[in-house]
């Protein structure tokens, strides 16, 4: 049975910690579908098209095995719609156990043909995240080497000129 996984996220914006896991998903997965999916409890930085745009900057456009998508549903309903079988979440630190396993069951309860498959994610980013990439990077501070140019370069772009930063 072909492999097909799901890399769900928020990616306001796109990481190298996501670029890592979606690097060595590729070596595991015969198809892998990177999607910018919906998450009720987040305000976002980036639109939809945004974030989308970035993904397909850093990655590449679809080909065969790698597909960018966006879906404003259920992650399970998308799972079915496009007959994947795996849902794949990087994990960081500890505090990402909780909420990773609580989604995790959940969606097996809504969906128990999909299975939830985490990686660690490599370990120089373990304690970035977009969000603290997003707060550095709206007082000035430097997200160089966390984030790939074209996405530093969109985050300077969306914060202007650094504010609060004290000399
Ligand atoms: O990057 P994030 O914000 O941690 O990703 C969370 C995301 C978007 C994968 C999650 O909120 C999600 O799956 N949203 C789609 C709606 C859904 O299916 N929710 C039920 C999960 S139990």
């Amino acid at each position: 049975m072909k492999k097909v996984a799901i890399y769900p996220g928020s990616f306001d914006p796109i990481t190298y910690g996501h670029m890592d896991i979606i690097t060595r998903a590729l070596n595991m997965f015969d198809e892998l579908i990177v999607l910018v999916a919906y998450n009720p409890n987040k305000h976002y930085l980036f639109s939809v098209e945004e974030r989308v745009e970035m993904i397909y900057e850093v990655v590449g456009k679809n080909n065969g095995q790698l597909r960018i998508d966006s879906y404003s549903g259920l992650l399970v309903d998308y799972a079915k719609k496009v007959g994947a079988n795996v849902i794949l979440r990087g994990l960081r630190a500890v505090s990402d156990f909780e909420y990773e396993f609580q989604m995790a069951l959940m969606n097996r309860r809504m969906n128990k043909d999909v299975e939830t498959v985490f990686l660690m994610t490599g370990y120089q980013w373990f304690y970035t995240s977009s969000n603290l990439i997003k707060q550095a990077a709206c007082m000035g501070g430097s997200v160089k080497g966390l984030v790939p140019d074209i996405v530093n370069k969109k985050l300077m772009e969306k914060f202007g000129r650094p504010k609060g930063r004290v000399k």
